[in-house]
């Protein structure tokens, strides 16, 4: 069944209260409710439906008098409800120990654990699970394990029992438990106002010393709230616990967050620089969500943006401040194109704010979350830093303890600013990546710059209509000096001009600095300009945009026309890696190049047949290009940024290893693996551990060195993931399904762990020529896997649909190996309904 946004209505009821007693066993925990109810007097309709999926009713009772409620699969109905206040009680069991979905209360490795969001809280009670019912919750835990954690405050314990209180009012979704055998690694944070907050971060014994990093992160976090978004924490204490078996990254439960292992645990033996750098946002990303999610939430999950887009665009503003914020910019850009425009320019499209679903968990997406945050960060730019400091304080006052929509965002915008926000709207419901194309020209000293947009249509949508696009634009004059700053030109037609008055000279554009609206900019060719702006432009987004549009120009020639890497292209490079004044991880950034999934698409649209083969023999022929221009400059290279201090994850040192190991990878291709073998053999840390491996596997010259690898790292399931997924997705393509097969018959392979399954299928669907083999196994052997893991954890199947997205760009033969392979999951017994929707959506392509 679908869901529509449209036929929104309140629940018919206010919950008041709700008071939870577990009692935990394996499998038959019993759950004790008492809910107190009221008639919500914003609506007439009284219908008495509690959500409830797996759960057995033992008894329920209205006022203490018992009741028998008619039961169905999703819930529970009864006719007769009083059209007054009063209480319902319940008791229901469940069975966390077989629970494999990771859903509601489940265990791992003989923790219990729950994950409600989005609609998880019906699989442990009967219960309005629905984010527009707001209640404070106690909660008392009875069980025989040391450590028992619920949201809010601790409110007593004793032997066998503890208890919670959290005194906010939050949705179900919100609701977190915890029990297990864990310890703390324990800190304190004073708030601006002076409130003493108890910080744990809850970990399995032997876990402890990867801790450190992440309550550092959480406390920055805390204080940064404070200064830039004035907003403070609201408990005695806060507690984050690391679980190994997660379907997400992290969830932002009051008081309580619950975090996959890989994103929070860290030590320099053990994590990369990135991991650090991706702890750190979501520490914060989760921390932010108390405000922007908790605090205020979002009135149906239609809204999703409401509390995503805008925690991720402040936890890129967090990142930006603690390290570089170019660096953070060009690295958010990346991704948005490698995850978010194939979402948006495929079959999976869908608004910002969806308007109808089937299963919400298939709507956490990089659209919803990614898309969500541009679209804020395009708010900030058209209204400018002080009137949005204005429009969010404004926000927290009038709706802090709400469930909100994205009308009452926006018109908090206008109410701040006297704006009016209705086309701007179009950006929530319009889906699809517009087109941005521009011409210039100059007469009489006038330069003028046209700009047309356009939005191809959509899976339901085939018209669309021209948004408000922020684009900020700066001219440079012949010789590389700016001669007109970063302007922002604000467009809302489908065609529009903007002049420049009085120039001396035709000057060269930068445009969409900062990549300030996220479209596809359409700029006639231009190579020579193209290279000028990778010399000279002071906007570091477009002057690495330069580089990586030389580089997809050069790759499409050599393979649409047989010709040589582009000379230019290296030329400019070479100047700018060894260009000191440059900041090491802005410079590694410039030496790597686009995807192979983006060149694929980048042909398609240039109506060639992306042929896999051919695009990974040109990225090759591109690489060793590279190493061969550059190959007099790696001993410098690697001599400056080579770090004789400590291990330190900071910004600096991360940068400085980031530009070493890209040369080091340079340098591979030139020597075999020598020195990779030699950095490998020396490594002192998990990050050049790992890129020397990298640089190994790719040489193929990787036997020892993985065996190495994993005698030293076999007792470290999070290290034991980059092993499988690393060596899956830098292989040659003919090796890579050989590989993922092999090693999903490794000992320590694990279905039900949703990030060793990721390592080992989603690392080979990441292998662009390997997943995408001539004769259609890489597809077989994909769907084979989701559909046996769709009967244990369909969450976590249905989002590793998304390698299907681009099936109809590819030739013929690869197509119908494609729709087959999605043919054969649709056609599955008993699917789940998270795959069945992601399969009919990618089939309606
Ligand atoms: N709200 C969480 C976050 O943004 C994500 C949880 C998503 N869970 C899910 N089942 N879809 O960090
Ligand atoms: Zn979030």
């Amino acid at each position: 069944t679908t869901v529509y946004l449209k036929d929104y209505e309140p629940f018919g009821y206010l919950v008041e209260d709700v008071h939870l007693t577990f009692r935990l066993a394996p499998n038959a925990t019993r759950v004790l409710s008492r809910i107190r109810f009221a008639p919500n007097p914003a609506t007439k309709t009284r219908d008495f439906f509690l959500n409830g999926e797996n759960v057995t009713l033992i008894s329920a009772k209205i006022d203490g008098a018992g009741v028998a409620p008619e039961i169905t699969a999703d819930g529970l109905r009864l006719e007769d409800a009083p059209d007054a206040p009063f209480t319902f009680e319940a008791e229901v069991e469940i069975d966390p120990a077989e629970n494999t979905a990771l859903e509601g209360l489940y265990m791992s490795n003989g923790m219990y654990c729950t994950q409600c969001e989005a609609e998880g809280f019906r699989k442990i009670t009967y219960y309005p699970d629905r984010p527009d019912v707001m209640a404070t919750f106690t909660v008392r835990i009875e069980g025989d394990l040391p450590v028992m954690l619920s949201n809010g405050n601790p409110a007593a314990s004793g032997e066998g029992w503890a208890e919670w209180h959290d005194p906010w009012p939050k949705p179900s979704y919100l609701f977190a438990l915890v029990a297990g055998e864990l310890v703390a690694h324990e800190d304190r944070f004073t708030t601006a106002s002076g409130r003493a907050v108890d910080l744990n971060l809850w970990v399995r014994p032997g876990d402890e010393h990867k801790c450190a990093f992440g309550m550092e992160a959480l406390k920055k976090s805390m204080r940064w709230d404070e200064e830039v978004y004035g907003r403070e924490y609201d408990l005695d204490v806060f507690n984050i616990v690391a679980v190994d078996d997660f379907n997400m990254g992290a969830m932002e439960n009051k008081g309580l967050n619950i975090f996959n292992s890989a994103a929070v645990l860290a030590s320099p033996e053990t994590s990369t620089d990135a991991n650090f750098e991706r702890i750190e946002a979501i520490i914060a990303h989760e921390y932010f969500h108390n405000w922007t999610g908790n605090r205020i939430t979002c009135r149906d999950w239609f809204q999703l943006c409401l509390k995503e887009g805008l925690t991720v665009f402040r936890d890129s503003q967090f990142t930006a401040d603690m390290r570089s914020a170019p660096v953070k910019r060009i690295s958010d850009v990346i991704d948005l194109r490698a995850r978010q425009f194939p979402e948006d320019q495929g079959p999976l499209a869908h608004p910002v704010r969806p308007e109808s679903f089937q299963e919400i968990n298939n709507f956490y997406t990089a659209t919803v979350y990614e898309k969500g945050a541009e679209v804020i960060g395009m708010l900030k730019r058209l209204v400018g830093d002080e009137a949005y400091a204005k429009a969010l304080d404004l926000h927290f006052e009038r709706h802090d303890g709400q469930a909100c929509t994205i009308e009452d965002w926006l018109r908090v915008f206008e109410d701040a600013t006297g704006r009016d926000m209705s086309q701007f709207k179009r950006w929530y419901s319009q889906a699809g990546t517009p087109r941005l194309s521009v011409a210039d020209s100059y007469e009489n000293g006038t330069y003028t710059l046209t700009f047309r947009q356009h939005t191809p249509p959509t899976p339901g949508q085939d018209q669309k209509a021209p948004q408000v696009l922020p684009i900020a634009v700066g001219l440079l004059g012949q010789n590389g000096e700016e001669i007109v700053p970063t302007t922002l030109l604000e467009m809302s037609e489908a065609e529009q001009s903007f002049d420049f008055p009085n120039m001396a000279q035709r000057p060269v554009p930068s445009i969409l600095r900062g990549f300030s609206a996220p479209v596809v900019l359409e700029q006639c060719w231009d190579a020579e300009r193209t290279a000028f702006l990778l010399a000279h432009d002071t906007d570091p987004f477009n002057r690495w945009d330069a580089g990586r549009q030389l580089a997809r120009e050069s790759l499409v020639a050599q393979i649409t026309e047989g010709a040589a890497p582009d000379a230019s292209y290296l030329d400019g490079i070479a100047t700018l890696v060894s260009d000191e004044a440059l900041d090491p991880a802005f410079r590694a950034l410039m030496l790597s190049g686009p995807t192979q999934s983006e060149i694929a698409q980048i042909l398609h649209e240039r109506r060639h047949t992306p042929d896999p083969d051919a695009i990974f023999t040109s990225a090759e022929a591109l690489g060793d290009a590279k190493a061969a221009r550059l190959e007099h400059l790696l001993p410098a290279i690697k001599d400056a940024t080579e770090i004789r201090a400590p291990y330190s994850p900071d910004a600096d040192q991360a940068g400085k290893r980031a530009l070493w190991s890209a040369a080091l990878s340079l340098e591979t291709r030139l020597d075999g693996g020598a020195a990779a073998t030699a950095a490998f053999e020396s490594a002192d840390n998990m990050t050049i551990q790992l890129a020397a491996l990298t640089c190994l596997v790719r040489a193929g010259a990787d036997e020892d060195a993985l065996a190495a690898f994993e005698a030293q790292w076999k007792d470290d399931r999070l290290v034991m993931d980059k092993w499988f997924a690393m060596q899956i997705a830098a292989t040659a393509p003919e090796n890579a399904l050989p590989r993922a097969r092999h090693l999903t018959e490794h000992p320590a392979f694990d279905l039900k762990n949703p990030n060793r399954f990721r390592a080992v299928i989603g690392a080979f669907a990441m292998n662009h020529a390997g997943f995408h083999r001539a004769d259609g196994e890489g597809y077989d052997f994909l769907a084979g896997w989701l559909i046996t893991l769709d009967a244990k954890n369909p969450q976590t199947a249905a989002r590793m649909c998304a390698p299907f997205q681009s099936w109809t760009r590819y030739d013929a033969d690869r197509r119908a190996s494609m729709k087959a392979a999605l043919e054969r999951i649709a056609a599955t017994p008993d699917l789940s309904r998270d795959m069945s929707e992601m399969v009919s959506r990618l089939l309606a392509a």
